[in-house]
């Protein structure tokens, strides 16, 4: 994981988002495996932000994500004619209705997400489900009542036009704000559905 063409680096610069599934109270720590003293490492956990993405990173099992997602990941990875390579070591699903290359690490699926959701928990084993994306993706998982949090690292920089981040009316409950660098870190509890008021 020391390549700045990363995956997750990748999607941590370019994407605004961050949905994933999670139990209350499993922060976990990054540093952990790289520093030994505990004096040092209990500075670096200090300094380190709450919602930095390593924290995040740490506390993921497995990962799901939409087609285009997984295809927009291989096109980055490969621009400059590497091989691809999937770049994460947590078990990932992708939803597809495609019958793609295999690649190593990754299981392309088109199961119901309801019968997925047991498969992503279990390879998880206690850790955090990252649903990556696209925004309809984890709006599925919604619907079904199966989104718990909403991780979000907004850029400073406006678009001007483009696509909802998660098309679902979901009322949110902050639990977390921090910066992050430049990114505004913003953690949300998913409460439920936001009943229409429209008459
Ligand atoms: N700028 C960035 O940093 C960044 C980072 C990541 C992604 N992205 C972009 O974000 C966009 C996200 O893509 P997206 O919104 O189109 O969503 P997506 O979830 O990545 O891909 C949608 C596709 O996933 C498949 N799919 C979704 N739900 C499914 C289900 N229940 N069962 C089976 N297949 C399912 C379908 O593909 P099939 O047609 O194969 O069935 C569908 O067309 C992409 O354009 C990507 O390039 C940008």
């Amino acid at each position: 994981m020391t390549s700045s063409r990363h995956g997750h680096d990748l999607l941590h610069c370019h994407e605004p988002r961050r949905l994933h599934r999670r139990r209350p109270g499993e922060f976990v720590l990054a540093v952990h495996d790289r520093i030994g003293c505990p004096r040092v490492r209990a500075r670096v956990r200090a300094r380190t932000p709450r919602l930095h993405f390593s924290r995040f990173f740490a506390g993921v099992g497995a990962i799901v994500c939409g087609y285009n997602t997984f295809d927009w990941v291989r096109r980055e990875l490969t621009a400059s004619g590497d091989p691809f390579v999937w770049p994460h070591e947590q078990p990932t699903w992708v939803v597809t209705h495609r019958d793609p290359d295999p690649t190593p690490g990754v299981t392309f699926t088109s199961s119901p997400i309801a019968d997925l959701q047991s498969e992503l928990v279990n390879a998880a084993d206690g850790k955090d489900v990252w649903i990556v994306g696209g925004g309809d993706l984890a709006g599925q998982f919604a619907d079904l009542g199966l989104l718990d949090q909403v991780w979000i690292h907004q850029c400073p920089v406006t678009l001007g036009a483009g696509r909802p981040l998660l098309p679902r009316r979901l009322r949110l409950h902050r639990r977390d704000v921090e910066t992050d660098g430049q990114f505004t870190a913003m953690l949300f509890d998913v409460v439920g559905p936001e009943p229409r008021t429209d008459s």
